[in-house]
């Protein structure tokens, strides 16, 4: 398992962090997002849409579960707190999106137990105890490919 730490300073470091990410990724990931609300989770995920080059607006899939984005579909976007038991991952149909091809990313992941993805990549954000605008992000992946994008990313932004 390799782990990687940054700190961004503001939203926008966040959002960069993302766009640089999905700028960079060029194959269908599986990104748990973990973090408390208002962690940067979405925020995250709108930098990350923007740097694959889709132009739909990312908004909050707390409501509609999922949301989908690129035509055809390139990333689904999940937010999983409204749901209270994996059955009704099955109810919502989750396997369908599994094997589309797409990234997935997915907010409030914990329900996901029995799925096992490759590749992979978690991110914690922690916020930090009177620095409103600060964020710890936590980088945890088993993937080769994936810590080799995350190494050069992070080198960049050094
Ligand atoms: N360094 C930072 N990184 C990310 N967000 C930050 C940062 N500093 C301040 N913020 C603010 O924190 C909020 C993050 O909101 P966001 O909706 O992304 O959280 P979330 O983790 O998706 O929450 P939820 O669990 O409710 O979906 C935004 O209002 C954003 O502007
Ligand atoms: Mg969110």
């Amino acid at each position: 398992m390799q782990e990687k730490r940054i700190i961004t300073k503001s939203s926008r470091e966040t959002f960069d962090f993302g766009h640089h990410l999905g700028e960079a990724i060029d194959f269908p990931l599986v990104i748990f997002l973990k973090g408390e609300m208002g962690a940067g989770k979405t925020l995250f995920s709108k930098g990350f849409v923007a740097g694959m080059g889709l132009e739909d607006e990312v908004t909050s899939p707390t409501y509609t579960i999922v949301n989908e984005y690129g035509n055809p579909p390139k990333i689904f976007h999940f937010d999983l707190y409204r749901l209270q038991d994996p059955d009704e991952l099955y109810e919502m149909g989750f396997e369908d999106y599994l094997t589309q091809g797409c990234t997935l990313l997915l907010e409030w992941p914990d329900l996901i137990t029995e799925y096992s993805f490759e590749p992979k990549l978690e991110i914690i954000l922690t916020a930090q105890i009177d620095m409103p605008d600060q964020r710890e992000i936590i980088l945890k992946t088993d993937n080769q490919k994936v810590a080799q994008v995350l190494n050069r990313i992070l080198n960049a932004m050094k």
